[in-house]
């Protein structure tokens, strides 16, 4: 029986593949590779989607990341707030910038910051506020932003949004990434919108930032070959960026078919004992469909059995973030965000593709129930 892995890009691949070869041959063609027609195209573009006014290419989501939180001066000294339950690089450049990454728990039903416990850290935090909030739409899924933007209104620290998961998720109508200074995101190829290699931007409605992104992602040139402070290179190139208009074409209606198939598995698994699966909202755009187990379930034996049996699955994420060893030094505990400790433990993600079948769906039921039903 053929396997039904985690995901398949291939197939993606295969239903524009006309498109797409021939956008990469005309950049072959150009003799233009890096920035150009292409790339600024693709930045326009990709900033009228997202209602932003700027959107300024670079070379990853990680780039992103660290190019947003060195536009806003942030470094040494500063403290920026952020998630333990995320990839590791939304910390990792608060780290880069010589900030300090300051952690609230999530909440367990959405993933996301606990936007309670913010209010209340921050309500702690007296005059030596953070100097930025950077919340995660993990899994596609949306943040709160309306709470959110309020009360990082009220104390006036700026947001930056990672959208890296959620490219074309929106909260109340409006596209993640447009509440905050910035909104990041990534092109790696397993995201909603997947490049063909790395690939990242950073959308802002502010025209200073986005000429201050520009100069940092261009090693601090503020003119060619005249450097005014250190920046980086950080670019997509060209036939990424071909890649990506392409797909940005079909991205509302690639994140329609995921939503399909995460409403075929709430349907398929809502009988099954002991599952918790993940909440849904409007404009969650399924980038993992994540759920629950139960506290008695053997994670790692379901995972190989279904490994044997052909279905593949991941954990997103299994160690969070203050239990890294490289976190160490902040000083944080076991039991400090018990919320984010717990789903580390539970949490599982199954195949989640647009062009996943119902059939197939249907097979990782029946897997999963011989052995949470009858193990
Ligand atoms: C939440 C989050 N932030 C940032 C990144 C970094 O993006 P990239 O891999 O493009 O550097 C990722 C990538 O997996 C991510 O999931």
């Amino acid at each position: 029986m053929n396997s039904i892995p985690l995901l398949d890009l291939a197939q993606q691949y295969q239903s524009v593949q006309h498109e797409l070869d021939q956008a990469v041959l005309e950049v072959m063609a150009s003799g233009r590779y890096i920035g150009g027609e292409s790339v600024m195209t693709f930045e326009r573009e990709f900033a009228e989607y997202l209602g932003t006014n700027h959107c300024v290419s670079c070379n990853s989501g990680t780039d992103a990341l660290f190019l947003a939180l060195r536009a806003l001066e942030i470094g040494p000294g500063d403290q920026v707030v952020t998630t333990p339950f995320t990839f590791i690089a939304t910390v990792e450049m608060i780290s880069a910038v010589g900030a300090t990454p300051v952690f609230v728990d999530i909440d367990p039903e959405t993933f996301n910051l606990d936007l309670d416990q913010l209010a209340a850290l921050l309500r702690a935090s007296g005059p030596a506020k953070p100097k930025a909030i950077l919340p995660v739409h993990l899994f596609g899924r949306p943040l709160d932003m309306t709470t959110l933007m309020a009360l990082a209104q009220d104390y006036g620290i700026p947001v930056i949004e990672d959208c890296a998961q959620a490219t074309g998720a929106t909260w109340e109508g409006r596209q993640v990434g447009s509440f905050g200074a910035m909104g990041c995101f990534s092109f790696f190829p397993t995201k909603n919108l997947g490049a063909f290699g790395d690939g990242g931007a950073i959308a802002t409605t502010d025209p200073k930032l986005a000429q201050r992104l520009r100069v940092l992602k261009e090693h601090g040139a503020t003119r060619r070959y005249y450097h005014e402070e250190i920046g980086i290179n950080s670019r997509l190139d060209a036939m990424q960026a071909a890649i990506l208009r392409v797909k940005l074409g079909h991205l509302d209606s690639w994140n329609q078919q995921r939503r399909q198939v995460a409403d075929y598995y709430h349907q398929l698994l809502a009988p099954l004992p002991n599952l918790h699966l993940p909440s849904d909202l409007p404009g969650h755009v399924w980038n993992q469909y994540s759920l629950r187990l139960g506290a008695t379930h053997d994670r790692d034996r379901l995972r190989s059995r279904l490994q044997e049996l052909g279905v593949g699955t991941m954990v997103y994420y299994p160690t969070p973030l203050h239990s890294q060893p490289v976190y160490r030094h902040l000083g944080y505990s076991e039991g400090d965000f018990p919320a984010t400790e717990a789903v580390c433990r539970q949490v599982l993600s199954l195949p989640m593709f647009p062009e996943l079948k119902r059939e197939q769906q249907e097979r990782v039921l029946y897997h999963l129930k011989q052995f949470l039903v009858e193990p």
